[in-house]
């Protein structure tokens, strides 16, 4: 498969500057971000790679991390955590209240905010210096030592968060946190506030296109079962009320954050990022909504 030429195409049919859409503002550091950003990276997993444009330029991958928290709190929490949290699609905006107050504090999975806030309560019981701990299970998996928090992004979050703070007073007044809410908010933005380019996220998702190997390494670092489940949730729930949509078009497990990057993966193929910080109505990058689509429609390889 000709990967670098079907990318080189998708560059030169996507126009960032006439596609609609806004950089986040409602945490204020997104909104200094350029709108014409726009790269891609394709790795294979023979270990081949490809991409075009700010594919090396770091972004914030904000809930982009949602799978990676989730990942590491599976590590500890096994089936238990699946009684705090659901497993279903919301088609809700990842930002929604309403749903958890019908629902009794229960979020409808771990890939929209009250799921991810509660996985983040979740890896404050389980280690003993969660922010430590996470970033450097992110480092292993990235298999990149220099991946990090941006502090001025989480701070920036922090500052706005009453949404996030309303979702986890809800639920712990449903008894569905444990931990202190101010804790849990901190070590919650500061999981979003991590910075990857294009070419990192790729590397990173790596694993849930191998069964849950290292590419580096070969070490089985999830669980084949583990990240069946986890491609399945990034399948129906990894754009929220745009889940439907996304498969639609692209057909890829996949997930995307408010930075405007979206990672996606094909089983035993490969696994691609692209970064565009214009996003839609739902929150995902507009461009890059259309460049996965074009990805697999140019390729045939949807998982469907
Ligand atoms: O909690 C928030 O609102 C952000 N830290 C993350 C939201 C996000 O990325 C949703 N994705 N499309």
């Amino acid at each position: 498969m000709d990967y670098q030429g079907i990318l080189d195409q998708i560059q030169d049919k996507i126009d960032c500057k006439k596609l609609p859409g806004n950089v986040a503002t409602y945490i204020p550091e997104l909104a200094k971000v350029s709108p014409n950003k726009f790269g891609m990276h394709l790795c294979s997993v023979i270990g081949d790679d490809f991409s075009f444009g700010d594919s090396t330029e770091r972004f914030s991958i904000q809930s982009i991390s949602k799978v990676l928290s989730l990942s590491l709190a599976l590590l500890y929490e096994d089936e238990n955590l699946w009684k705090r949290v659901d497993v279903e699609p919301s088609g809700d905006p990842f930002n929604s209240l309403v749903q958890l107050e019908y629902e009794n504090g229960i979020p409808r999975n771990p890939l929209i905010n009250s799921g991810a806030l509660v996985v983040c309560d979740t890896l404050i019981s389980n280690l003993k210096d969660p922010k430590k701990e996470y970033i450097e299970f992110v480092r292993k998996v990235a298999g990149n030592q220099t991946i990090n928090y941006n502090k001025k992004v989480a701070e920036s979050e922090k500052e706005q968060g009453f949404n996030n703070a309303a979702m986890v007073n809800l639920m712990k007044s449903y008894g569905n946190i444990r931990n202190d809410v101010n804790e849990v908010l901190d070590l919650y933005f500061y999981s979003c506030s991590v910075s990857m380019s294009c070419q990192e996220l790729a590397n990173t998702f790596m694993v849930y296109a191998n069964h849950g190997c290292l590419q580096e390494t070969g070490e089985q670092i999830l669980s084949v079962k583990r990240t069946k489940r986890i491609n399945a949730l990034m399948q129906t729930c990894g754009f929220y009320d745009e889940a439907g949509e996304f498969s639609f078009r692209v057909g890829l497990p996949g997930k995307s954050g408010v930075g405007g990057g979206i990672v996606a993966i094909y089983p035993n193929m490969y696994s691609v990022a692209v970064w565009s910080p214009k996003l839609n109505e739902k929150g995902n990058s507009t461009a890059g909504m259309s460049a996965l689509e074009l990805l697999t429609d140019m390729t045939g390889s949807s998982i469907f």
